[in-house]
């Protein structure tokens, strides 16, 4: 009924079409095999994986089966069967069990009679087991985490719809939301007016545009032992954002191992950027070795030095909350697009041939759904850059945006041509 894999599968995060974009970036599209919308199973060593550096993926499993099945119940017979094998191996104690399911047709009570039943038979093997609740039918980050179902003896089984069949994966890590809300909410220098641009979809700028991972430079972190902190894999390569504000950005960069290359109109920003790295650098000596540097300057006229990557968040024009009438909203896409197409005819000539960049650049949700793309997208071959398309994502999808949001961004990935 059921065959033995030992694969990674990763669940994307609420927008899983940007998740899909960087794996796709970063591995290339035929190592992965899309699962749903939501999940997406790697062909990469998970000592290499790097899951660490992906802000699109919210949790890392490994792949236990797939049942010729969507039925829970059936899924829930296979799963008493082998519960108390899998109990007996476990180090001694408490047991904490959570379940998952993605794309099964059920509810929250249904999976949690599930569990009650799972908890049944497990503490017949005479170990005590502790069902986490269910407010949803997938458990949250937090929930993984605080509940310590990735430690020894936590399970969390995750269920995923592929087809007429489920995958029924364990969760092995959940992202690091501490360390994210950290470096986000506790570094010195914040500025409400230029964004809050969030460390996770910074990442993905970067990982869209740094595009294939070396992996002979990539550190195997099955090498380092648990009780000991990954060392850095330093891939001496620069990041260049010219609109760096408060260098969010430029942090995320440092962390990945590449060097921070920061410009800015404002002076200010300058000044923020540097306290923000300076401040992350000091605190963590994983990044002794990491040089960065900041100057300030118009990205629309400045030269720069040894570009290797460009990854920004640009000028995004007024930050409307509510829908401005046409002639403020074409004011701003006019001002926006200006700035952007400068600045990339501006930096064109100082990048090698091939050079990838991401610019998370704005768009306009003027209805639910439908937005007013930069005008410039469309005339991107005629400035000298190709733009790149993903086996797995369709073209424009790769917006970043709430529901009630404006002014969105969209990640253009483009290269030199
Ligand atoms: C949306 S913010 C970027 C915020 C940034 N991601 C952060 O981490 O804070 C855009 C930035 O572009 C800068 N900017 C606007 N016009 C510019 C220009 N012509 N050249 C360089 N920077 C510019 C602004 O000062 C602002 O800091």
């Amino acid at each position: 009924m059921y065959t033995y894999y030992m694969q990674s599968l990763l669940i994307l995060g609420r927008q899983p079409a940007l998740g899909m974009a960087e794996l796709e970036s970063l591995y290339g599209a035929d190592k992965l095999r899309p699962v749903g919308e939501k999940a997406v199973i790697v062909d990469v060593d998970p000592c290499l994986l790097a899951f660490d550096r992906l802000g699109g993926s919210v949790k890392f499993c490994k792949v236990l089966t797939e049942l010729d099945t969507v039925e829970l119940k059936k899924i829930e017979k296979f799963l008493l069967k082998v519960s108390p094998g899998h109990s007996e191996r476990m180090p001694e104690g408490k047991m904490n069990l959570g379940l998952s399911a993605i794309g099964l047709k059920t509810d929250v009570k249904q999976l949690s009679a599930t569990a009650l039943t799972l908890k049944k038979a497990i503490k017949k093997t005479g170990r005590n087991v502790r069902v986490i609740p269910n407010k949803s039918l997938e458990l949250n980050t937090a929930q993984v985490l605080h509940n310590g179902l990735t430690k020894e003896t936590g399970w969390e089984l995750v269920f995923i719809r592929d087809d007429a069949k489920t995958i029924i994966a364990q969760t092995v890590k959940v992202q690091d939301i501490e360390s994210y809300t950290r470096r986000d909410q506790g570094r010195p220098k914040r500025d409400a007016k230029v964004g809050m641009l969030p460390p996770k979809l910074a990442q993905i700028i970067i990982n869209l545009a740094t595009g294939k991972l070396p992996e002979d430079k990539l550190q195997n972190i099955c090498d380092t032992p648990a009780d000991q902190e990954i060392p850095l894999t330093l891939l001496n390569q620069s990041v260049l954002d010219p609109f760096c504000g408060t260098g969010v950005i430029l942090q995320e960069a440092a962390l990945m191992g590449y060097y921070p290359y920061g410009t800015d109109l404002e002076q200010r920003m300058i000044d923020f950027s540097e306290e923000n790295l300076t401040w992350l650098i000091s605190g963590n000596s994983r990044l002794d070795s990491i040089d960065f540097r900041l100057s300030q300057g118009d990205a629309t006229t400045v030269a720069w030095k040894e570009v290797d990557f460009v990854a920004s968040e640009t000028y995004l024009g007024t930050p409307f909350t509510s829908l401005p009438s046409s002639e403020n909203l074409e004011r701003s896409v006019a001002t926006c697009n200006q700035i952007v197409k400068k600045f990339l005819q501006n930096i064109h000539d100082q990048l090698q041939p091939g050079t990838r960049l991401c610019l998370a650049v704005p768009a306009w949700q003027i209805k639910s759904n439908q937005f007013k793309h930069l005008p410039l997208i469309d005339q991107i071959s005629d400035l000298g850059y190709n733009r790149i398309s993903f086996e797995h994502v369709r073209d424009g999808a790769l917006i970043y945006c709430r529901p009630d949001q404006i002014v969105a961004r969209e990640l253009l990935v483009i290269t030199r041509k």
